[in-house]
C-alpha cells in the first residue's frame, strides 16, 4: 500500500553565510583560553551573516541547488523550520518560494519549535508523502543563531542552511515509520518577542538536553524501535559539537552500549565550522556523517533532533546504496573555505546591525549567493536574485 512505501532524504545541500569568524580570535577579545572554544566547547568557526544575508536567503540559495540537482516535478510543498524568523505572520516559506520561481499550486509554510522545527517539518513532509507518495516536499532548516555579546553563549552562534527533499523511495536515507518522542515545558533557551538575542541558562539546557534524549531514547524503545545494537552511529543536535560528545555518553550510560566514537567526529565535520544553526544543526552533522563515513549503505542510523523549551525526537533510518556523494562534498567544504573572514570588530558591527521596519533601508551588496537580501520598503522586507 502506498503508506508502506518508504520515504525519507532522497538529496541535501547545505549552505553557508558569506562570512566566518574564527573563535580563536574571538577567545583573544574576550581574553579566554582559545582551547576552551576548540576543545571545551568544541568549534573552530562560526558563521557570520553579510548585511544583506538572513534566513530567507541562506534557505533559498540551498534550497535552489537542491532543486537543481533534483528537479522540481512532483513538488506541492515548502516547508520552512526557523527560529529566527524574518517576520511575524508571513513565513520564509513562501517568500523563498517566490524567489525559486515555484508554481502557485505549491503549499507555503513556516513551523517553529525552537531547533526542533526541522525535524518537525521533516515529520510532516514524510506525512504527506505517505498520504499521496507521487508528491515531494521541500525542507527548509535555516537559521542564525544570536546570544548576547560577550556572554558566555557568545561563542556558540553560528549561520547556515540546509535544504532536504523528502519523497518515497528516497536515494540518501529512508526514515523509519517508527520514532521516540519527548516533550516538556522548560524555560532553558527562548526569544521573547521584544528581543533580537536568544536567553538562556545554559546549564539548565544542557540538562534538558540530556533528559530529552532519554526520554526520546526511551519512548523509540517502548514503541518498538531498533536497539542500540542495531544502529551504526547516531547523528545529534549540535548547539556546539561537544555537546554531541556529552549526548553520547548520556546514552552508552543509559543503554549499556558503546556507539562509534569515530561516527561523533565524522558527523561534527561541518558543525564546528559553522557553528551553532539551530534546526538545520542536525541535518548538517547528517552531511557531515554521509561526506565521511563509508560502509553506510544499508546500515541504520539514529538522528536525535534537540529544541530548547523543549522537544526532543528520535528518528532512525537506513542509508541507502550510492549515498556518497563526493561532488556534493566537495562543494561543501568549499562554501565553507570561500567564506570571507571577520575580524571581531567587523563581526560586532554586523551583530549589533538590525533593520527596523519604520524607514526605507538598501542594504549594500555584499553576498555572492543566488539570493540577497535587498532592503525594506514601506516596512516590507524585499529580496532579489544575485546574477
Ligand atoms: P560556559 O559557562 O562559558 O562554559 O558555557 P563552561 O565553563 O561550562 O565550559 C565549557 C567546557 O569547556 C567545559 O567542558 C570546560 O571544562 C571546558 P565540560 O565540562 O562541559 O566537558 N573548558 C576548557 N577546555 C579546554 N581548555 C580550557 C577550558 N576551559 C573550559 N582552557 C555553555 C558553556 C555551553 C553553557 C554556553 O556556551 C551556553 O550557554 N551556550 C548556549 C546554550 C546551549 O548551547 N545549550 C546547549 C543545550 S540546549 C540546545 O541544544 C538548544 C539550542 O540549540 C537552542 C534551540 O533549541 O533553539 C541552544
Amino acid at each position: 500500500t502506498s503508506s508502506s512505501a518508504s520515504i525519507g532524504i532522497e538529496d541535501l545541500e547545505l549552505a553557508a553565510s558569506h562570512h566566518v569568524l574564527d573563535l580563536g580570535r574571538l577567545a583573544e577579545a574576550r581574553g579566554v583560553d582559545p582551547a576552551k572554544y576548540t576543545r571545551g566547547i568544541g568549534l573552530d568557526e562560526m558563521g557570520v551573516v553579510a548585511a544583506d544575508e538572513d534566513v530567507v536567503t541562506l534557505g533559498a540559495s540551498a534550497a535552489a541547488r537542491l532543486l537543481e540537482r533534483t528537479g522540481t516535478e512532483g513538488l506541492r510543498t515548502v516547508l520552512f523550520a526557523t527560529e529566527s524568523g524574518v517576520d511575524q505572520s508571513k513565513s520564509g516559506a513562501v517568500i523563498v518560494h517566490g524567489l525559486l520561481g515555484l508554481p502557485s499550486s505549491v503549499r507555503s509554510v513556516e513551523l517553529k519549535q525552537a531547533c526542533y522545527a526541522g525535524a518537525a517539518a521533516v515529520q510532516t513532509a514524510i506525512g504527506i508523502v505517505a498520504r499521496r507518495p507521487q508528491e515531494k516536499v521541500l525542507v527548509i532548516a535555516a537559521d542564525v543563531a544570536r546570544y548576547g555579546l560577550g556572554t558566555s553563549g557568545e561563542p556558540t552562534q553560528g549561520a547556515g542552511a540546509v535544504a532536504l527533499l523528502i519523497a518515497a523511495d528516497p536515494a540518501l536515507l529512508a526514515i523509519d515509520p517508527v520514532s521516540g518522542v519527548y516533550s516538556a515545558d522548560v524555560d532553558d533557551f527562548w526569544r521573547p518577542n521584544d528581543s533580537t538575542t536568544a536567553l538562556v541558562n545554559g546549564r539548565l539546557s544542557i540538562s534538558a538536553y540530556k533528559n530529552a534524549l532519554l526520554g526520546a531514547w526511551d519512548d523509540l524503545q517502548a514503541q518498538g524501535g531498533p536497539g542500540v545494537d542495531e544502529l551504526e552511529a547516531v547523528v545529534y543536535h549540535q548547539p556546539f559539537t561537544k555537546m554531541a560528545v556529552k549526548a553520547q555518553r548520556f546514552l552508552d550510560q543509559h543503554t549499556g552500549g558503546r556507539l562509534d566514537p569515530e561516527a561523533l567526529e565524522q558527523g561534527a565535520v561541518y558543525d564546528r565550522r559553522l557553528g551553532n544553526t539551530y534546526t538545520a544543526s542536525l541535518w548538517a552533522g547528517l552531511a557531515a556523517l554521509l561526506d565521511h563515513r563509508e560502509g553506510l549503505e544499508g546500515r541504520r542510523i539514529g538522528l536525535f533532533s534537540y529544541g530548547s523549551g523543549s522537544a526532543g525526537e528520535m528518528l532512525t533510518g537506513t542509508v541507502q546504496p550510492g549515498y556518497a556523494r563526493p561532488e556534493r562534498a566537495a562543494a561543501t567544504r568549499a562554501a565553507l573555505d570561500a567564506r570571507v573572514p571577520v575580524t571581531v570588530e567587523e563581526y560586532e558591527e554586523l551583530h549589533e546591525r538590525l533593520l527596523g521596519s519604520d524607514e526605507d533601508v538598501e542594504t549594500p551588496r555584499v553576498t555572492t549567493a543566488p539570493f540577497r537580501f535587498a532592503g525594506v520598503q514601506e516596512g516590507a522586507r524585499k529580496y532579489e536574485a544575485t546574477a
